[in-house]
């Protein structure tokens, strides 16, 4: 019988995770079965209980990825900081490890399918939310300089660079404090989705910056709209992010790494049909 895995979420039929998941699998021979789950609120831990009965692994998408790190007996340093999971495995013991792959997945999207080091540069992140919560460890552990974090909530932003303070130099702050020119300009916060652009100065950007919206879409993000009317080097979005951190969640699963960028071009490619 092949292994169960799935995404739960709510909503959950947009989600591009079987298509991506099925396509790994094809690719590595592995004999599995992905599916994805609309889970009610509030009824998350039944759901799991239920899946975990047969199933090996779950994704976790919006807007239970709290939920599923409550529900974990184990984590990874990564999850445990994050506060919030996007995988979950069930070990032989029966045990339900954790962990959160989206900031080794943004991580390796630059550094891999970019090729931009972080390594010595000025970050500047915008937005405090949960989705900049679980990229933070991962993004410190490449050395940057310095990661600002800027949000429309001071107070989020300064609290969220405490608590990852004793990995690297991170500093929260307003959008009206950021403070002269960043290398890298990563957008996590939601206001992409509202067509909305964060209030960000067009001087925290020079013609060497590299800025990446963690959201993607058929055409550019507003963010990355802005971006390139100043002319910088290049400006990314949040699709490969997606695929790496399902190429990380396969990976837990099944102990293989799959080749994404095939995947990543497929998916382009279904987003802009020409
Ligand atoms: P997610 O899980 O996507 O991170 P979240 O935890 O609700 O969702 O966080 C959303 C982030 O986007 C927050 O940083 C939010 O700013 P606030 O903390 O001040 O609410 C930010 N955000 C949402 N809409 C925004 C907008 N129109 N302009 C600027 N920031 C926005």
């Amino acid at each position: 019988m092949s292994d169960l895995y799935a995404v739960m979420g709510n909503p959950i039929n947009h989600s591009k995770s079987p298509q991506i998941h099925s396509a790994f699998a094809e690719q590595t021979g592995q004999d599995l079965i992905y599916s994805a789950i609309l889970v009610p609120l509030e009824k998350f831990k039944d759901e799991a209980d239920s899946f975990f009965r047969n199933g090996r692994g779950l994704n976790v998408t919006v807007p239970f990825k709290e939920d599923a790190w409550q529900y974990a007996d184990t984590y990874s340093s990564r999850a445990l900081r994050a506060g919030a999971v996007n995988t979950l495995i069930k070990k032989e013991n029966g045990l339900i490890h954790a962990d959160n792959t989206d900031g080794v997945g943004l991580v390796r999207d630059i550094t891999r399918n970019h090729l931009c080091s972080i390594d010595g540069k000025r970050v500047l992140v915008l937005g405090a939310g949960g989705a900049v919560r679980g990229i933070l460890e991962p993004l410190l552990e490449e050395k940057p300089t310095e990661v600002v974090v800027a949000n429309r909530t001071v107070s989020k932003a300064e609290a969220l660079a405490q608590d990852f303070a004793n990995i690297g130099k991170i500093s929260g702050c307003g959008f009206d404090k950021i403070d002269g020119q960043f290398d890298l300009v990563i957008n996590g916060t939601s206001a992409s989705l509202g067509g909305e652009l964060p209030p960000i100065p067009d001087t925290a950007v020079h013609l060497e910056t590299v800025c990446y919206d963690m959201m993607y879409g058929a055409g550019l993000t507003v963010f990355n709209q802005w971006a390139q009317s100043l002319n910088v080097a290049a400006t990314i979005d949040g699709l490969g992010m997606l695929v790496e951190q399902a190429a990380e969640s396969f990976s837990i699963w099944r102990g293989i790494s799959p080749d994404s960028k095939a995947v990543i071009a497929n998916i382009r490619a279904s987003l802009n049909p020409s």
